[in-house]
């Protein structure tokens, strides 16, 4: 059992063809959109670095390279940088990914969903348990990160954990949603999970968000799933087959989340980032007055 292991590896999922953006995402993957002035992948790597993960695990497609040029070392841009003296510029991209962390690209060669990507990186993971996140859910937290959060639920409960958060009834088929026990020690366990399900059969209104951490034994899981909701392999019914054998904890993590892989929620992302630099948030602000006047909000 890979539970009792800590957890080192993340994996990145990045081969989606982000639909939702074109035609800003014909050429470009929809993980390096940028939320102010760094790409949304960035994020959810820094949240990971935060967790204490030390092995980064992207698993793209073929036509991903935005995505390790942006974590591999621009020695031109470098160059120049230091030439003209921009020391901060140079350590915002020399600290991306710090001395001792090590990155694997996996390629995922058919968009079979998001199941079929994870199994992608299991030569890479092997028997550890590992965390998933993926980028176009931002979560914000002045404290600990939500993966952080939850690598410390793994710890104490050397369980498979599931980040959560209440949805809106309307908004049941766009998740996966849980149905949960509470256990001795008053944590969510999970009893059913299904992908994107009508209404009527939701089990709760307890969204999956993207933030997992799981035993390695999923892989075994995935392997047997057969394709599911919108004929793709998910990474959802993996779980459900894991249930029987390994407890999986809901854990509603602590602070605001961002649908990015939407417009609203990219915009909102956007304006309350922007508001939290400093040479930023009184022009913003300005501007959103000025907006709210103008359109007779206030
Ligand atoms: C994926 C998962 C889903 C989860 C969602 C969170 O769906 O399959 O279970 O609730 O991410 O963002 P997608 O948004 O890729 O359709």
């Amino acid at each position: 059992m890979s539970q009792r292991k800590p957890v080192r590896k993340a994996v990145f999922p990045v081969a989606g063809l982000g639909t939702r953006f074109l035609p800003a995402t014909k050429s470009i993957p929809k993980e390096m959109l940028p939320i102010v002035d760094k790409p949304l992948i960035q994020y959810a790597v820094e949240e990971a670095l935060e967790a204490g993960i030390d092995t980064l695990i992207f698993v793209t497609s073929r036509k991903k390279h935005a995505i390790s040029d942006h974590f591999d070392s621009a020695f031109e841009l470098e160059t120049r940088l230091a030439a003209d003296g921009k020391t901060e510029l140079l350590e915002r991209i020399n600290t991306i990914v710090p001395d001792g962390v090590s990155r694997v690209h996996v390629t995922q060669t058919e968009a079979l969903g998001l199941g079929h990507a994870i199994l992608c990186a299991e030569s890479v993971v092997g028997d550890e348990p590992f965390a998933i996140l993926l980028a176009d859910d931002m979560i914000r937290n002045d404290g600990p990160g939500a993966l952080s959060q939850m690598v410390q639920l793994h710890r104490e409960s050397r369980s498979s954990v599931i980040g959560v958060e209440e949805i809106p009834d309307e908004m049941t088929t766009s998740y996966g949603v849980v149905g949960v026990d509470f256990d001795d020690s008053g944590h969510r366990a999970i009893h059913t999970i299904v992908e994107k399900p009508k209404l009527e059969d939701a089990p709760s209104r307890l969204g999956v968000v993207g933030r997992y951490i799981l035993d390695s034994s999923v892989f075994a899981c995935l392997g047997n799933v057969k394709p599911g909701a919108g004929g793709e392999i998910q990474l959802t019914d993996g779980i459900a087959a894991m249930l029987s054998s390994h407890p999986v904890l809901a854990y509603p993590f602590e602070g605001q989340r961002y649908d990015c892989g939407a417009r609203q929620g990219f915009i909102k992302a956007t304006i309350d980032y922007a508001l939290e630099q400093p040479d930023l948030r009184d022009p913003v602000l300005e501007h959103l007055l000025q907006v709210l006047r103008e359109s007779g909000r206030i």
